[in-house]
């Protein structure tokens, strides 16, 4: 995969080689992300970050990433204050910020709109999820926390067991990470979901294709059993037309301390896109699992960083330039990535 000037738009882009690349890059960007170094290699580049949904991390973390290189970041954060209210269509709005930006992440409620985007941009864009579609930054970060969790204890992806848990049909980062998968071997998923909100059919379809093996239920005490890994998701509320409906789901699954020991094997790393949701009546993932070891998901919340700067490094072509502009941090750094 040659990624100078390509969009980002779905993992089925990629390859395994790509993959790795992607891998390599982000673990030379750590000293970066741990400000023990600086670099300028995107001095004067500017990153148009385009988010037409709620996004804490997603946006945040491309924009440091961005900054982290060098490059400035504008940012649009509101449906309601862009242009887009105004019934402009995606095209003008693509050939304008284009016009004023290096390269463009963007999210939209709407599957399929980022490539419409796109297409009429005039400088690269990465998906920043597109409604229920795909998440690729997310899959790839997911991966990359995969990867590091499971070998710290000579695990590997390949041969793996990971359970999904929650809304499965609309979660956009369960989609990408799926399909990524789909380029590895031998993998157990055990998919846990409500009966109505399971895995798109043509994505099992797609994995057991690929030789995987994929276990549907909707109990979850019995699918946390045997696994390297367990991805907890958020009901997608803003997916179902009322909130009343999505009550009908929150809640059904809920990880804690007590239900983990009693089911998960030892090492079973836990994971979550975040948010997690945790008013009362939802609490996927509880917070008296938030000093456990294996909890991964602030580990995989600074994984997006070095991820994001590494398809940015690459797509914009300043790999080596990323050295030889670096210099030492000045100011003071605490030991926030002691753990
Ligand atoms: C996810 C998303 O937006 O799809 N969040 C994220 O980007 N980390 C998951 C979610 O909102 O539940």
């Amino acid at each position: 995969m040659d990624f100078r000037g390509s969009h980002i738009i779905s993992v089925t882009q990629f390859d395994r080689a790509a993959i790795e690349r992607v891998f390599d890059v982000a673990d030379s960007m750590q000293p970066f992300a741990r400000r023990e170094r600086r670099t300028n290699a995107l001095d004067g580049a500017i990153l148009g970050n385009m988010f037409f949904e709620p996004s804490t991390r997603t946006r945040f973390s491309f924009g440091c990433a961005f900054n982290l290189l060098g490059g400035y970041v504008r940012e649009t954060s509101d449906i309601k204050t862009s242009s887009i209210s105004k019934g402009e269509s995606l095209y003008d709005t693509a050939r304008v910020v284009s016009g004023y930006s290096d390269i463009i992440v963007m999210r939209h409620p709407q599957a399929g709109s980022v490539e419409e985007f796109s297409r009429a941009s005039r400088v690269p864009v990465i998906n920043g999820g597109d409604g229920p579609n795909e998440h690729p930054s997310q899959a790839l970060l997911d991966l990359y926390t995969i990867k590091k969790e499971l070998n710290a204890n000579n695990r590997k992806i390949d041969g793996m067991r990971i359970a999904m848990v929650g809304d499965l049909k609309h979660g956009r980062t369960v989609h990408s990470l799926s399909q990524l998968l789909l380029l590895f071997t031998h993998i157990t998923f055990t998919l846990i979901s409500p009966a109505e909100l399971k895995m798109p059919e043509n994505i099992v379809a797609e994995l057991r294709a690929a030789g995987h093996s994929v276990i549907e239920t909707d109990d979850m005490e019995k699918g946390l059993n045997d696994n390297d890994t367990v991805y907890l998701t958020r009901i997608q509320e803003e997916r179902f037309s009322s909130r009343l409906e999505a009550d009908i789901y929150r809640g059904r699954f809920k990880l804690n301390q007590e239900i983990y020991t009693r089911n998960c094997a030892p090492n079973t790393v836990i994971m979550h896109p975040l948010p997690r949701d945790s008013r009362e009546e939802a609490n996927e993932l509880d917070n008296d699992l938030n000093l456990h070891p294996n909890l991964a998901i602030f580990r995989q919340t600074d994984n997006g960083v070095v991820v994001r700067m590494a398809l940015f490094a690459l797509i914009l072509d300043v790999v080596d330039l990323v050295e030889t502009r670096a210099s030492e941090v000045k100011w003071y750094t605490a030991g926030r990535f002691d753990n």
